[in-house]
C-alpha cells in the first residue's frame, strides 16, 4: 500500500505544506512572509501570526495540487525544532488537531535533518540521483553552518560547525553594511557576478578541526568599509560589485577549505550541500570545480529545496514512518538542539 505523508514546515518565516507519496513529491506549497522586509530581519511575533493565517490555506492548496484527499494521508510530519518557538507552535498545534481528527499518527522532524534528507526527495518515479551513505553534507543557512557526516537516514553526526555567526548571517550582515535589503545573500550573489573577487582581501579565521567562524570576517568587512568611507563618501556605490564578489569569494573559500579537509580525513567522495546559502551561484560553481578536481560525486539541491520547505519535512517523516517513530500528543517544540 502507498504511504502518503503530509509535511508541515513553520520553523521561521515560511509556512509550507507538501505531499509526498512513496518518496515522490506531489506538491510543495510555500507562503513566504513579506511582512518582515521593512524590519531588516524576522520579527518572531509577526511570524507566528502570519503562520496562523497561512497554515490552513497552504495545507488545502498542497492537498489540491497533489490531488490527494485528507483520508488518503498516512501520517503528518511536522517541524518541531530548532526554530522560533511561536512559529513552531503553529505547525505543532495544527498537526495535533488534524492528526486527532483524522486518527492518524504524527511524526516530529528535526529541521536540520530535513535539510539533509531533502536530497532523497524524488521529483518523479525515474528520479534516482541520490547520495550514497556515508556522505558529507555542508549545511549552510541563515542560522547554521555545519559539516554533517550522514551515516544513514537516521544517523547523522555534526563533525564541524560555526562557533559564532552562520555563513548566511555573514552574507546578510555584510549586505546590510552596503545598504542592501534583507535578506542580503541573494543580492550579494547577484552583484558579485559583475565584480572582481580579488578586489579586496578580508580576514580568514584560523580555527582548529572542522569548525567555522564568520564573525571576524564580518568585522574585517565593516572596518574596511568604514575606513574607505572616511576617505571617499561614495566608496560603497563605486565598489559595491567588487565588495560583493570579494566577500562571496572569502565565504566560499572558508566553507570549501574545511569541507575539503573533512572529505580527505573521512575518505568520502559523496558530498552534498543544503540550506539557503546552497542557492549561491559561486558556491555551486565551487562544488562543480571540486567535483572535477577531486573526483567528488556532488549533490546540489534544486533551488526550490534550498530554502525552508515542507517537502524535506515530508521525506524525513516518510523514513520515520517505517520505524513507527511517532510523536506523543504532549510533544512540545524546541528552539535549539544538536542532531
Ligand atoms: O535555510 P534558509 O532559507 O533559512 C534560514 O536559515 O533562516 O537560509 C536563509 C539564508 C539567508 O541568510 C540568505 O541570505 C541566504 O540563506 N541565501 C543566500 C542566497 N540565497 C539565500 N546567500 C547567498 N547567496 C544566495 N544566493
Amino acid at each position: 500500500m502507498s504511504v502518503v505523508i503530509l509535511g508541515i514546515e513553520s520553523s521561521c518565516d515560511d509556512t509550507s505544506a507538501a505531499i509526498i507519496k512513496d518518496q515522490v513529491m506531489l506538491s510543495n506549497v510555500i507562503a513566504s512572509q513579506a511582512v518582515h522586509e521593512s524590519y531588516g530581519g524576522v520579527v518572531p511575533e509577526l511570524a507566528s501570526r502570519a503562520h496562523q493565517q497561512n497554515i490552513i490555506p497552504v495545507v488545502h492548496e498542497a492537498l489540491k495540487r497533489a490531488n490527494i484527499s485528507k483520508e488518503e494521508i498516512s501520517a503528518i510530519a511536522f517541524t518541531n525544532g530548532p526554530g522560533l518557538i511561536g512559529s513552531l507552535l503553529v505547525g505543532n498545534s495544527f498537526t495535533k488537531g488534524l492528526s486527532l481528527s483524522l486518527g492518524i499518527p504524527m511524526i516530529e522532524v528535526n529541521h536540520l535533518q530535513a535539510h539533509v534528507l531533502a536530497h532523497f526527495i524524488k521529483q518523479s518515479t525515474e528520479d534516482n540521483n541520490q547520495p550514497s551513505f556515508p556522505f558529507l553534507c555542508l549545511l549552510v543557512s541563515g542560522g547554521n553552518s555545519q559539516i554533517i557526516l550522514v551515516k544513514s537516514y537516521k544517523e547523522m553526526e555534526i563533525i564541524g560547525q560555526t562557533i559564532d555567526d552562520a555563513a548566511g548571517e555573514a552574507f546578510d550582515k555584510c549586505a546590510k553594511v552596503m545598504g542592501l535589503p534583507y535578506p542580503g545573500g541573494p543580492h550579494v550573489d547577484r552583484l558579485a557576478k559583475e565584480g572582481d573577487p580579488k578586489a579586496f582581501t578580508f580576514h580568514k579565521p584560523q580555527i582548529k578541526g572542522f569548525d567555522y567562524s564568520f564573525s571576524g570576517l564580518k568585522t574585517s568587512f565593516l572596518y574596511l568599509v568604514r575606513d574607505r568611507l572616511a576617505e571617499n563618501p561614495n566608496f560603497i556605490e563605486e565598489n559595491r560589485a567588487n565588495l560583493c564578489a570579494s566577500i562571496q569569494r572569502t565565504v566560499i573559500e572558508i566553507l570549501m577549505d574545511k569541507l575539503r579537509k573533512a572529505a580527505k580525513e573521512y575518505n568520502i567522495k559523496d558530498i552534498a550541500v543544503a540550506g539557503g546559502v546552497s542557492a549561491n551561484s559561486g558556491l555551486r560553481q565551487a562544488f562543480e570545480e571540486h567535483a572535477s578536481k577531486y573526483k567528488w560525486n556532488i549533490h546540489i539541491p534544486p533551488f526550490s529545496f534550498t530554502t525552508d520547505n515542507a517537502a524535506m519535512v515530508a521525506i524525513t517523516g516518510y523514513y520515520k514512518y517505517f520505524d513507527k517513530d511517532f510523536a506523543p500528543i504532549e510533544t512540545a517544540p524546541y528552539s535549539r538542539v544538536n542532531m
